[in-house]
C-alpha cells in the first residue's frame, strides 16, 4: 500500500506498508506506485491512540439499568445492583465488543479498571488479554476498589485477591475511603502491594468537588520516597479544580517532581462533577493548562462508555479530547494540537515507551483524511487503522 503526499510527523512524505511492515519512507513526491498497489494521497499518519481510563467490566452496561438522575450516587448504586449479576460470558462480551469499537476508532492501547468487588470479572479481563493481543490491542488492567478497601472488613482481602489474579496495575480510590486519615493509609497500603508484585499504580484520585481532598500530595510523596517516577497514574483529579491557588501550586510542583501522570476524564467529569453546586456549577475537571506549565504529564481518558455513569460515549477517543478543550478552555490553537497529540503521544506513557513509525518497524499506525489536530477536532473522522 502506498501512501503518497501524506503528512507524518512534521513533514510530508511518501510510504509505502508491505505485509504489516512499513518497507519505505520516502521525501514527498518520490515514490510510484505498483501494480495493483492501493494508494491514498494526502492525509496524516500518526501512531494509534491510546485509552490510560476505561471500566470495561461496566462498559455498554447503562441501558440495562438507567440512570433515571443521572448523578455520581445513582451510578454507583445501579453499579453494585448489576455488579451481582455478571457472569463471565457476559463481561466477556462486552469487554471485546467495546475494545473492537476503541480498535475500529484508532485506540489500539487500553488500560481499564475493574471492579475488585467482582473477583470473576478480573481474573476474566485478565484472562482478555492474549485474546486481544492476537487482534492487535494491548489491554492492560488495573484492580480497582470501586468501593474502597478499609470502608467494610472484606474489601481489603478481595482487592488483595483481586491483586494475585496477574493485572498490571494496584488502584485505589483514597477519596472514598471514611476518613482522611484512612484515605491515605490506601495509598500506602497501594504502594505496599504494589511492591510486593513489582506492579505499577493508577489511583482514582480526589475524584470530588471537596477542595479539602488532598490524597494526590500523598500520591506523589510515596511516589518519590519509593522510586517510583513514571510508574503512577493519578486519574480525574478534580479536587484540584477548587483548590485554592497556593495549594493547588504546591501540589502540582509536587506531581511534575514525582513523575506522576494525573489522566483527565472530561466526558464522566463535567456531568457528574458540579452536582452538590447550584449555580455558578464548578466544570468537573483538574487543572490541565496550569498542570502543563508546570510541566507535568497529563493524558485523557474516556472513563465510561454507555455505562451506569456516563451513558453517552462510542470509544472515540476525539471525543473526551474535545470535550476537554471546551470544559478546560484549551482553545488557543498550540492548546487544541497539543490536547489532540497527547492521544498519539502522552496517553501511551503510562503503557511504557511512546511508539514511533519508522522504516523496518511494524506498520501499527493511523491515516487519517485530514492532516491538522484541528481538523481532526472539527470533523472527528474515523481513521483507516493499521494494526501491524
Ligand atoms: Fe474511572
Amino acid at each position: 500500500m502506498l501512501f503518497s503526499n501524506t503528512r507524518l510527523g512534521g513533514k510530508v512524505h511518501d510510504l509505502r506498508i508491505r505485509d504489516g511492515i512499513v518497507i519505505r519512507i520516502a521525501p514527498a513526491g518520490t515514490l510510484e506506485p505498483e501494480p495493483d498497489e492501493e494508494q491514498l494521497s494526502g492525509g496524516w499518519i500518526t501512531p494509534p491512540m491510546a485509552e490510560p481510563h476505561v471500566h470495561l467490566d461496566a462498559a455498554l452496561l447503562g441501558a440495562r439499568m438507567p440512570n433515571r438522575s443521572g448523578t455520581l450516587r445513582e451510578g454507583i448504586a445501579n453499579w453494585s445492583v448489576l455488579r451481582a449479576t455478571l457472569t463471565a460470558e457476559d463481561v466477556a462480551e462486552r469487554a471485546l465488543r467495546t475494545a473492537e469499537m476503541y480498535a475500529e476508532r484508532g485506540t489500539l492501547s487500553i488500560r481499564t479498571h475493574v471492579d475488585t468487588g467482582n473477583l470473576m470479572a478480573v481474573q476474566t479481563l485478565v484472562e482478555l488479554k492474549p485474546t486481544l493481543a492476537a487482534q492487535g490491542i494491548q489491554l492492560e488492567v488495573v484492580a480497582f476498589p470501586q468501593e474502597g478497601i478499609l470502608r467494610a472488613p472484606d474489601r481489603r482481602a478481595q482487592w488483595e485477591a483481586a491483586v494475585a489474579l496477574g493485572v498490571d496495575c494496584v488502584g485505589a480510590i483514597p477519596h472514598f475511603e471514611r476518613t482522611t486519615e484512612e484515605g491515605w493509609e490506601s495509598v500506602r497500603l497501594a504502594f505496599d502491594l504494589a511492591d510486593q508484585h513489582g506492579l505499577k499504580l493508577d489511583f482514582h484520585c480526589d475524584e470530588t468537588d471537596d477542595p479539602h481532598s488532598r490524597n494526590l500530595e500523598v500520591v506523589c510523596a510515596q511516589a518519590i520516597d519509593r522510586g517510583y517516577a513514571g510508574r503512577v497514574v493519578a486519574g480525574h483529579c478534580t479536587a484540584m479544580h477548587s483548590y485554592n491557588h497556593p495549594y493547588a501550586e504546591k501540589v502540582m510542583e509536587l506531581v511534575a517532581t514525582a513523575g506522576v501522570q494525573v489522566v483527565a476524564n472530561p466526558l464522566d467529569n463535567v456531568v457528574l462533577q458540579g452536582r452538590y453546586d447550584r449555580y455558578p456549577k464548578r466544570r468537573g475537571i483538574t487543572r490541565v493548562d496550569e498542570l502543563w506549565r508546570f510541566g507535568c504529564t497529563v493524558g485523557i481518558g474516556h472513563d465510561s462508555v454507555q455505562d451506569p455513569w456516563y451513558r453517552l460515549g462510542q470509544a472515540h477517543m476525539l471525543d473526551p479530547a474535545q470535550m476537554l478543550v471546551h470544559v478546560g478552555q484549551l482553545t488557543g490553537e498550540r492548546e487544541m494540537e497539543r490536547v489532540v497529540e497527547t492521544l498519539w503521544t502522552e496517553n501511551h506513557l503510562p503503557f511504557g515507551a511512546l511508539p514511533s513509525i519508522t522504516e523496518g518497524g511494524a506498520a501499527r499506525m493511523l491515516w487519517w483524511p485530514v492532516d491538522t489536530a484541528v481538523a481532526l477536532l472539527i470533523e472527528r473522522p474515523l481513521p483507516r487503522v493499521f494494526r501491524g
